[in-house]
C-alpha cells in the first residue's frame, strides 16, 4: 500500500517577515511508518507539519501525499486524510461546546447525526473525556483541551495522524493513554516532539530538524542513544536512557 506515502521533496519557506524557516528539507515516509520530528526550539518543526497539511504552502520544493502533489486544489481531498492537531489546541478548538468540535469533522464528511453522536462519543471515550462533552470549550484547563484535541482527529478516523506536541500538557495518565492510542493506530503517524522518552515507545524512525533543515534521520532506538549528535542538536537523551542518579550513586557508594 503505497498510497498513503507522504514526500517531502527540497521544500523551502520563509515567513512574511523574512525569517527563513525551511531549508531544503528532504524525506519520504512509507504508509504505516510511525516517525517523530524533534529537534530543538525554533527547528521548523512546526513550520514543517503546517506545510504538510496545507496551512503554510512551501515558496519551492513539493509536498506529495500519496502522490498526489499538494497544492490549493488537491488540497480538500487531502486534508479528509490526515487528521492534524495544532500545537497550540487554541488553534484547534473554536466551537462552543466539546461536542461540537469533536463533531465538527464527521459533519464535514456528512454524515447522519447518529453516526456523528457514535463518533464523537467512541474518540472522547478514547482521549478519556467522555465527561467533558458538554463543557464549553474555552473553559477548559490546558490538558483538557489537548485530549479533546485528539478526540477531534480521532473523530475523522484519518489515514495519516500528524500531532504537534501531543503530549505537552498532559498528565501522566493521559499522556500514557495518548502513547497507547498512538500505538494502536495502524496507519502513518507523523509525530513532532521534545518528549523524546515518547518517542522511543511510538516511533521507529526519528527524523532530526534543525535550521530548517534535516540534521539526522534513522532508527530512534539509534538516533536518541548517539549523545554527541543530541547534543549537537540541542537535545538530551531520553529520561529512561539516561539511568537513574540515585541508583549510579548508590553504587558509587557501595
Ligand atoms: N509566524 C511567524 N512569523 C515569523 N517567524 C516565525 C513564525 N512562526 C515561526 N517563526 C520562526 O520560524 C522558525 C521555526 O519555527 P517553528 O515554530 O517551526 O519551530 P519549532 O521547531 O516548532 O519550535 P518549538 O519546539 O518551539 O515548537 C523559528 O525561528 C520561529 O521563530
Ligand atoms: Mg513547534
Amino acid at each position: 500500500m503505497s498510497h498513503h506515502n507522504v514526500i517531502i521533496d527540497n521544500v523551502c519557506y520563509s515567513y512574511p517577515d523574512g525569517k527563513k524557516a525551511l531549508n531544503g528539507v528532504n524525506f519520504e515516509i512509507y504508509h504505516g511508518e510511525s516517525v517523530a520530528v524533534v529537534g530543538s526550539n525554533g527547528a521548523g518543526k512546526s513550520t514543517l507539519l503546517l506545510s504538510m497539511v496545507g496551512i503554510l504552502f512551501p515558496d519551492s520544493g513539493e509536498i506529495r501525499i500519496g502522490n498526489v502533489p499538494l497544492d490549493k486544489k488537491t488540497l480538500p481531498s487531502i486534508r479528509q486524510r490526515i487528521g492534524f492537531t495544532f500545537q497550540n489546541p487554541d488553534h484547534q478548538l473554536f466551537s462552543t461546546t466539546v461536542y461540537d468540535d469533536v463533531a465538527f469533522g464527521p459533519r464535514n464528511y456528512k454524515l447522519s447525526e447518529n453516526e456523528v453522536k457514535k463518533r464523537v462519543e467512541r474518540a472522547l471515550e478514547i482521549v478519556g473525556a467522555s465527561h467533558l462533552s458538554d463543557r464549553q470549550t474555552y473553559k477548559l484547563s490546558g490538558g483538557e483541551k489537548r485530549s479533546v484535541s485528539i478526540a477531534c482527529v480521532l473523530s475523522m478516523e484519518p489515514d495519516i495522524l500528524l500531532m504537534d506536541e501531543p503530549s505537552s500538557n498532559l498528565d501522566p495518565k493521559s499522556r500514557r493513554r495518548l502513547i497507547n492510542i498512538l500505538k494502536e493506530f495502524k496507519h502513518t503517524k507523523i509525530i513532532a516532539t521534545h518528549d523524546l522518552d515518547m518517542v522511543l515507545d511510538v516511533c521507529e524512525r526519528t527524523i532530526v530538524i534543525g535550521e530548517g533543515r534535516v540534521l539526522a534521520d534513522g532508527k530512534s532506538d539509534e538516533i536518541l542513544r548517539n549523545e554527541e549528535l543530541l547534543d549537537r542538536c540541542g537535545l538530551e537523551k531520553p529520561f529512561v536512557l539516561q539511568g537513574c542518579p540515585v541508583c549510579s550513586k548508590y553504587k558509587q557508594m557501595t
